[in-house]
């Protein structure tokens, strides 16, 4: 064993073993892995099974009332490994911790520490205090941290594709949104800072990046020597580097600008492939939601996307029974849903936040009316799904091979740009690899394709 690699085992066996589970959105597994880099440093490294960890972090989500009962439910099963473990140290991290703070301590009695969403750099001195037994909860927001000088460790997605947070918070105040107060205002992180972690990922052989962000196109910053809004990132990174596959999400339709598109339309890395959250189709919901935009201008930006990218694939978010949702509402829900032609939706029930600006109007869908709604949208975004995969067979795309598939040990997948699944049949491509691959074949949530010739190692 080379004197180089002994050191490291020496010092990986002295290390204590961090086991974080991630709930919600795409941020927080981007906020787990700043925080595996910042707990590293205090000698922890991460690990995939919460028995064998001396620390596990519970990093939350509060977005609908379910997904906190859940951790709720979950944080009970993991504070119970403590009977086995005394010196076992658990903590809830992320918006949960922000929007309950001190009442988790009392939901989750085994609890020792609780830190928000901007606290993170706390945990070490957090969990110095935890070692006398003291609970150490720390839920300050900040208007400044972006984390900007962490270098994220990226365990979670692979070592093909990678996310990387460019802005936190938000600041647009959707009236049903616990958001802006779990996650505090709007902060750009420095293009420094971006670009430093995209290269180290590139040398790592990273070959697909998303750039998160709440409201990622809002990105901005502006100070005496750079000037940069989302359009201009994005160029700069599409030019740098040219043989990675670039996405974003999420996208506020209002923010989407005509540069924004014609950018994506510029660049071949720059997939063509957008997540934008319509929540509902009817004008009057769309006020009540503060989501200022109307049905009509929605519209009008879906059409940008398909001039300037006829290929491109859009999927989006949807609340169906929000306050004061008549039949006609939902109907054009529904209506809407047809016109964009979504090929992928994320779609709920509205669940009623304490503290948003919705909570002061009345909840008045009844909750089997949600559920025959929601039904409804699912349905139909089964059937589009559906007609866009079929709409594929014949056509051949490139693919970005990221493994074996879970069905077959004779299969791989991948994603088109579009960022569809493709299973085919094969055994010996390196993933991180480019192949062609005839669409034969496909499901409502997968295509299934041949290969049709060899392959573009990156
Ligand atoms: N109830 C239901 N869904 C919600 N979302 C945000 N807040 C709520 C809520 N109170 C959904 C929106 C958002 C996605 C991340 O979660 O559709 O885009
Ligand atoms: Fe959930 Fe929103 Fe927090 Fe993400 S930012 S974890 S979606 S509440």
């Amino acid at each position: 064993m080379k004197h180089d690699d002994y050191l490291c085992n020496w010092k990986r066996l002295k290390m204590k073993k961090l086991y974080i589970e991630t709930y919600g959105c795409q941020m927080n597994v981007a906020d787990s892995e700043v925080v595996a880099s910042i707990l590293k440093n205090d000698g922890y490294i991460p690990c995939s099974d919460p028995k064998e960890a001396d620390l596990i972090l519970i990093n939350t989500c509060s977005i609908r009332k379910n997904a906190e009962l859940r951790v709720i439910a979950r944080g009970k099963q993991l504070q119970a490994l403590k009977k086995n473990k005394h010196s076992l140290k658990v903590g809830v991290i992320g918006c949960m911790a922000e929007r309950l703070n001190e009442d988790l301590f009392e939901k989750l009695k085994g609890i020792d520490l609780l830190a928000g969403p901007d606290s993170y750099r706390n945990l070490p001195e957090l969990l110095k205090k935890t070692s006398n037994n003291v609970k150490a909860s720390d839920i300050l927001l900040s208007t400044t941290e972006t984390y900007e000088d962490i270098d994220p460790e990226h365990y979670q997605t692979g070592n093909i594709t990678a996310f990387v947070s460019i802005m936190r918070g938000c600041n647009n105040f959707c009236s049903y949104c616990v958001v802006p107060y779990t996650r505090g205002r709007e902060r750009s992180r420095p293009v420094q800072s971006i670009l430093r972690e995209i290269e180290q990922l590139n040398q790592q052989g990273f070959k697909e990046i998303t750039l998160l962000g709440q409201n990622v196109n809002s990105y901005k910053i502006e100070d005496a020597n750079t000037k940069y809004s989302f359009p201009t990132l994005l160029e700069n990174i599409a030019k740098r580097y040219s043989q990675m596959r670039l996405r974003f999400a999420t996208s506020h339709p209002k923010d989407l600008s005509e540069d924004l598109v014609k950018t994506m339309a510029t660049f071949p890395n720059i997939c063509n492939s957008i997540h934008l959250p319509v929540q509902s189709g009817s004008n009057h919901v769309l006020k009540a939601m503060n989501r200022r935009y109307t049905a009509e201008e929605y519209l009008t930006k879906i059409e940008l996307l398909r001039k300037h990218m006829p290929d491109i694939t859009i999927s989006t978010d949807i609340i169906t029974g929000f306050c004061g949702e008549t039949k006609e509402d939902h109907q054009q829900t529904i209506a809407m849903m047809r016109k964009a032609d979504y090929y992928y939706s994320y779609m709920f029930k509205y669940s009623q936040r304490e503290g948003t600006a919705a909570a002061k109007l009345s909840d008045d869908v009844s909750d089997e009316i949600k559920g025959l709604r929601l039904q409804e949208i699912i349905n139909l975004q089964q059937e589009l799904s559906l007609k866009h995969n079929q709409r594929d067979i014949g056509k051949t795309y490139e693919v970005l091979v990221e493994g074996f598939s879970k069905r077959s040990a004779k299969q791989m997948f991948g994603r088109t740009e579009q960022n569809k699944v493709v299973v085919f049949d094969a055994l010996n491509i390196e993933p991180g690899s480019y192949v062609n691959v005839i669409v034969e074949n496909c499901s409502t949530a997968t295509l299934k394709g041949k290969l049709i010739s060899g392959f573009r190692a990156v």
